[in-house]
């Protein structure tokens, strides 16, 4: 069947690769594997170079762990992500695409950036998801694992659009389907997984550690942020800011969503039609 909205890191592939190159990259940690699309890409990319690879994942799907049982460049720790972080040592890059919120990508950001400086290496993030829906508005896996503090108000059954800040009554609009949340409302502080990175560079900066971000306004967002000290922060640059911002592809992303958007909604209403 048609892939009616394509969703995948691995449609980054090539931004990812070129950056991995130019960084110098060997020690990989991905978080969110899911089907593990983009870690067969990361595990291919360590098994050439020499690295490792480390796939963070609570949940991912049966296909993705028979796989990396069978994948000795591949090792899976059955985690969220702010329980396993800590534990590990002197990783290059981050690839960043498990729980679309406020709270766990802040703090994935701070542990990321704390061990970056605890074994001298220079900061590397790949983040999926900062443009719509989740840019502002926060998503939950499991909305139990985030601390009723930092937790927005969410609806599992309610879903989002474009141009509202609102969600939709509950059977409309893109939603989970009981495999996420959304916050009920969209915008405002401490919500939504780009707020996360820039709240996260305005601390960084705050303590004099400068911070360059890239993003790439396709498939739901992929930020890259990175150590503008970095021996190899001019290469990843140029790499990178060419896609920053990027007006053709931002027009491109808002039709996609438009369109998908649609077909949601006449799916919805023809089901209220037939049960009427
Ligand atoms: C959008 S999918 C990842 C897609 C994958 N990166 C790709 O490019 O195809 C999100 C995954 O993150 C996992 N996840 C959810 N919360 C997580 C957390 N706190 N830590 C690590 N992974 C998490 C989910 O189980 C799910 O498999």
């Amino acid at each position: 069947m048609t892939n009616l909205l394509i969703h995948s890191m691995t449609e980054f592939w090539d931004i990812i690769l070129g950056t991995l190159h130019a960084a110098e990259v060997r020690n990989i940690a991905e978080i969110g594997a899911e089907f593990g699309g983009t870690t067969q890409h990361l595990a291919a990319y360590a098994r050439a170079t020499g690295g490792s690879l480390t796939s963070i994942d609570p949940a991912p799907k049966q296909v993705f762990l028979d796989w990396a049982q069978a994948t000795p460049e591949v090792r899976h720790v059955p985690l969220p992500s702010l329980e396993a972080m800590p534990s590990l040592g002197d990783i290059d890059a981050w690839v960043i695409d498990g729980d679309h919120n406020y709270y766990t990508v802040f703090n994935e950001l701070r542990i990321a950036g704390e061990l970056a400086q605890r074994d001298g290496r220079p900061l590397l993030a790949f983040l999926h998801d900062v443009s719509w829906p989740t840019g502002r508005r926060d998503m939950y896996y499991a909305p139990e694992r985030i601390p009723a503090e930092h937790r927005h108000p969410y609806s599992t059954d309610r879903g989002c659009t474009l141009d509202r800040a609102d969600l939709l009554p509950p059977g409309h609009g893109f939603r989970g389907d009981g495999h996420f949340a959304w916050a009920l409302h969209e915008g405002g502080p401490r919500n939504g997984v780009l707020t996360a990175v820039e709240d996260f560079m305005a601390q960084g900066r705050a303590a004099g550690t400068k911070l360059a971000y890239a993003h790439v306004p396709a498939v739901f967002g992929l930020g890259i942020l990175f150590d503008a000290g970095a021996p190899w922060a001019e290469a990843v640059a140029n790499l990178v800011f060419p896609w920053h911002d990027n007006a053709l592809l931002a027009t491109l992303e808002q039709n996609r969503l438009r369109n998908y958007l649609a077909v949601i909604e006449w799916q919805d209403r023809e089901r209220d039609r037939l049960s009427a």
